[in-house]
Order: structure tokens, then sequence, then C-alpha cells
């Protein structure tokens, strides 16, 4: 398995975990080195030819696939509400009655549920699922927040990824919840329809790219939720969505999840 090693000094650690969050790695593991830190990943071979636009050097490295799993061992169920969690499918987990609980295996793709991105975006979508919902969830990675909002109740759900491995994960992980989306790797571009619910936890700069399509399936009087982005730092983000306004900002550890309509 190849893992991503990124080697950074102290005071960078943060930023660089955030530029890898971003990439939609699923676990970060800090090893302090010569006085630095190197901050290694798994990621998906999509990434392999990816030029990596940040200062610090990095390099991959071949490492056992049991070994580059162990972070497995660390993964809990995640409380998103009292009545909403997200459980690792290795982790045995006793449900409060009555709990709405999505059972997620990521494999190589983002979402598992812990990310603060993940968790703003599926609380923030559960106000908005009714039975009539139609949702698109715009990088669906392993399927987290398309197989939530299904189980909450909504009428179908539509995932889109450009990643290919989102693919077999999220069709994977829908089995295991028990309900249908319908994903594949279409360039949002060419997604047809329209969604009452569009879900889009990805980068900043793919969301201004990807702005007038978000805009263009979004049904009338639809609700569009955009996470990936950072508290403080989206205004560019919101003025590439106009003409749709803000109904809601919740924030969570530094990172924003907007609603707007
Ligand atoms: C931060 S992860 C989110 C995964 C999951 N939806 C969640 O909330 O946990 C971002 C995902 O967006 C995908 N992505 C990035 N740019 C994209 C684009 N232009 N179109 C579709 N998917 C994209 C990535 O491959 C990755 O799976």
């Amino acid at each position: 398995m190849r893992q991503l090693v990124v080697s950074v000094a102290d005071h960078d650690v943060e930023l660089a975990s955030d530029e890898l969050w971003r990439l939609g790695v699923v676990a970060i593991e800090e090893r302090h080195v010569n006085g630095g830190v190197e901050l290694w990943t798994s990621v998906g071979e999509e990434l392999n030819s990816v030029e990596l636009p940040w200062p610090w050097p990095w390099r991959f490295v071949e490492v056992d696939a049991a070994v580059a799993d162990t972070w497995r061992q660390f993964a809990a169920p995640v409380v998103l509400d009292s009545d909403l969690v997200v459980q690792p499918a290795w982790v045995a987990y006793d449900a409060p009655h009555g709990a709405t609980v999505v059972v997620i295996e990521p494999g190589s793709t983002f979402g598992m549920g812990d990310h603060p991105t993940t968790r703003l975006t599926l609380v923030a979508a559960r106000r908005w699922v009714q039975p009539t919902t139609r949702v698109l969830d715009v990088g669906c990675g392993s399927g987290v927040l398309a197989i939530g909002t299904m189980l909450l109740g909504a009428a179908c759900a539509v995932g889109v990824d450009i990643a290919p491995a989102a693919v077999p994960v999220t069709l994977s992980n829908a089995l295991a919840n028990d309900v249908l989306v319908d994903v594949s790797t279409t360039p949002l571009e060419d997604v047809q329809g329209e969604f009452d619910l569009v879900l889009a936890n990805i980068l900043a700069p793919a969301l201004v790219e990807l702005a007038p399509h978000l805009r263009r399936v979004l049904a009338s009087g639809g609700v569009l939720v955009v996470s990936g982005i950072l508290d403080g730092a989206h205004g560019h983000v919101l003025d590439a969505l106009r003409p749709l306004e803000v109904v809601q900002t919740d924030t969570l550890d530094g990172w924003a999840a907007v609603t707007l309509r």
C-alpha cells in the first residue's frame, strides 16, 4: 500500500494536516523525526500522478497494508447528534434506541464521519430531509452523506465523485446500510436532473469552479450545503454561489458548513 509522507516543521503541522484532509485522506499519523514531523497517510491510487502543490518536501513510500491500517484500531463511533451516529464497520457499537446509525467502511476514500466537515454537513442536511427530498452528494467519498440522508428518510440519493474508488465503496456501504444510492464518476457538469438538497463537502477551489453547476442542479426552492471550507475564509465561495443566499452557517474546529437557498 502506498503512503504519502510529508515532512514539515512543528509549526506547520496543522497547516499541512489541513491540506491533507482537503485531499481526502482518512487518517494522518504524526511521527517526530530529526527535530521535525513527518505526516504519514494512505492515499488513493489516483493521487499518484498529481502534482502536490505545497511547499513541504514529500515522498511516496510502499508499506505493508496491515501497517498502513493501524489507525483502524483507534477508530470509534462518531456521535453527530444524540440520535445520529457514524459507526466504523469493524467496531462493535450498541446504538441508543431510535438512533440513526450510518455504518461505514471507507476503504481508501474520505468519509469516516469523524472529520468536522462531514459532521457539519450531515447535521445541516438532516434539517432539510423530508420523504420527498431528492439528494445529490457531490464528492461522495465513502457515501456517508448520501447514505446518511437516505437513512434519515430522503426519497432518493445520487452520489458523484472524481475518485473512482468512491463508486465501489459507496455501493458497498449503501448495501451494508440497506439503502440505495446511485453513484458514479459522472462530472457534475454532466449530471442531469434537479435535486432538493445538494451537498458538497469539497475544497473551496473546487466549489468555486463547480458553482454554476451546483446552482444548475438545485431545484427551485432547493437547499445547498457546502463545506470543506474554513470558518472566516470562505467569502469567495459564497460570492461564486450568488444569487443563492446564506440561510445558516455552522462551524466546528475552524471549519464551516454553509447552508444556502
Ligand atoms: C472531503 S471529501 C468528502 C467525502 C464525504 N462526502 C464526506 O463528507 O465525508 C471530498 C471528496 O470530493 C471529491 N472531489 C474533489 N473534487 C471533486 C469534483 N470536482 N467533483 C466531484 N468530486 C470531487 C474527492 O475525491 C473526495 O472524495
